[in-house]
């Protein structure tokens, strides 16, 4: 059927007082008819002559009959139709070629500030979904060790097998070949893996970064189809642009890591000039994490508790071994010294600029709910969450750890104690987070190789 019917070609706005006008000229018997006969156009005592074929792209649309001058009329509305099929053919194009645009910007804009390889995987899939008919999408990346593919998201189901390998499969041919490929008929490709695949017809393009292969996107449709060219075009620069976006965030990450490693290195060098607190800042990491997660802390507020937990007592660097390493009782000016490592650690961590977020953790671990700590004084809310947090879990692990000095206290007797400084030494709220986080399980999980008091 032609895509364009003769009425409405002759309805058309510019073209309709054209042809009457062009007709009336004639001064000749005229009539116009559809393809299925129905009347159009016809001249005051027409009658039906020789009839001459209105036709599209070689589709008869219509017939104009009369007089010799009919041929005329009908060669005008070919043209016409003609020219109407290429205008709609350009627009849609046009319009193709704009939601092109359209996707690639919105796609630049969501993940080129994204850092998180599973989230820029999530994405692409969100956008891939959004432009191209399928009923399943899996992003898959290149574990360099075991040369398999690992999935780092999907949407739907089309594994052609649990892990895919370098060469295997239609996936693994693609990361082989760097070359995106379509495969309409998944069930007769020589790579199907026979038994596992649900899906009918695919399309599957390599995640390229500098001309490095470094996974595979695949998409697929569980009932037949056949993706074209544009739709293969289309995919394989969704593709590029998540391959740049994923090799921008696994750089980020190994910056991360790097970065972590750096302080968890920093805060380690405190905890080597007092052997007996072994493992003192990871404890209480873990259990100020267990307490943020329970009280349901953003990944901003999650991220600079984790650093003020690592660093918290850095300020004891600053205090005099004679002093930090004493196993008796601390006299007034020594007890001063100590207390002076809150705001040393502040000193020390403000200088480098990645590490302003734990200045608050750092600086007022030692703050009591009830204005009566140090340095500052400050009370309820004025002390920073993270602050208040971490003073839980700091003391919640002296108490529970063995000195040499003396026996640290059963686990019941540490919970009595936060009990009972409730609401004075400690943050209410903080404690009942404590008490219903997942702080035991971090608890036995970091003594489970040393000894447990009970
Ligand atoms: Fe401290």
């Amino acid at each position: 059927m032609a895509l364009v019917t003769l009425e409405k070609i002759m309805k058309k706005r510019a073209f309709a007082p054209v042809l009457h006008s062009i007709v009336a000229a004639l001064e000749s018997s005229v009539v116009i008819e559809d393809v299925e006969g129905k009347l159009l156009l016809a001249t005051y005592g027409a009658e039906k002559g020789d009839r001459y074929p209105v036709s599209v792209s070689g589709e008869v649309v219509g017939w104009v009959s009369g007089s010799e001058k009919a041929a005329s009329i009908a060669m005008l509305l070919s043209c016409q139709a003609e020219s109407e099929i290429e205008k709609r053919t350009l627009a849609s194009e046009m319009l193709t070629k704009y939601k092109e645009i359209t996707l690639l910007y919105d796609i630049v804009e969501k993940i080129s500030s994204c850092l998180d390889t599973k989230e820029v995987a999530r994405l692409v899939i969100e956008e891939a979904r959004r432009v191209i008919k399928l009923s399943s999408v899996s992003v898959l990346l290149l574990n360099k060790e075991t040369e398999t593919l690992e999935l780092i998201g999907e949407f739907g189901h089309d594994q052609e097998q649990p892990t895919v390998s370098w060469g295997v499969g239609i996936a693994g041919s693609v990361l082989s070949s760097g070359r995106a490929e379509i495969v309409n008929d998944v069930h007769s490709d020589p790579r199907f893996v026979e038994g596992v695949v649900t899906i009918c017809s695919l399309m599957c393009a390599p995640l390229k970064a500098k001309d490095t292969v470094v996974g595979v996107i695949k998409l697929g449709s569980d009932q037949p189809v056949t993706y074209t060219a544009e739709d293969l075009k289309l995919f394989t620069t969704l593709a590029s642009l998540a391959a740049v976006a994923i090799e921008n965030a696994g750089l980020y990450e190994q910056l991360k890591e790097a970065f972590y490693t750096t302080v968890y290195t920093l805060a380690e060098t405190i905890e080597k000039r007092d052997p007996y607190t072994g493992n003192h800042t990871k404890r209480v990491m873990e259990y100020s994490l267990a307490i943020g997660k329970n009280l349901g802390l953003s990944e901003q507020d999650m991220a600079r508790l984790q650093l003020g937990a690592v660093l918290h007592d850095i300020g004891k660097i600053g205090v005099r071994d004679s002093v930090l390493l004493k196993e008796s009782s601390l006299n007034d000016e020594e007890f001063e010294q100590i207390k002076k490592h809150a705001v040393y650690g502040e000193e020390i961590i403000s200088r480098i600029a990645s590490l302003q977020s734990a200045i608050p953790g750092v600086k007022h671990h030692h703050e009591k709910f009830n204005g009566r700590g140090y340095p500052d004084g400050l009370k309820g809310e004025e002390i920073d969450i993270t602050a208040r947090i971490i003073a839980v879990a700091d003391s919640f692990d002296a108490m529970t750890t063995n000195r040499p000095y003396r026996q640290g206290l059963s686990l019941d007797e540490a919970f009595e104690e936060l009990r009972k400084y409730s609401g004075s030494q400690f943050d209410p709220e903080i404690v009942d987070a404590f008490f219903a986080a997942d702080v035991m399980e971090a608890f036995f999980a970091a003594n489970s190789r040393q000894k447990i008091i009970l």
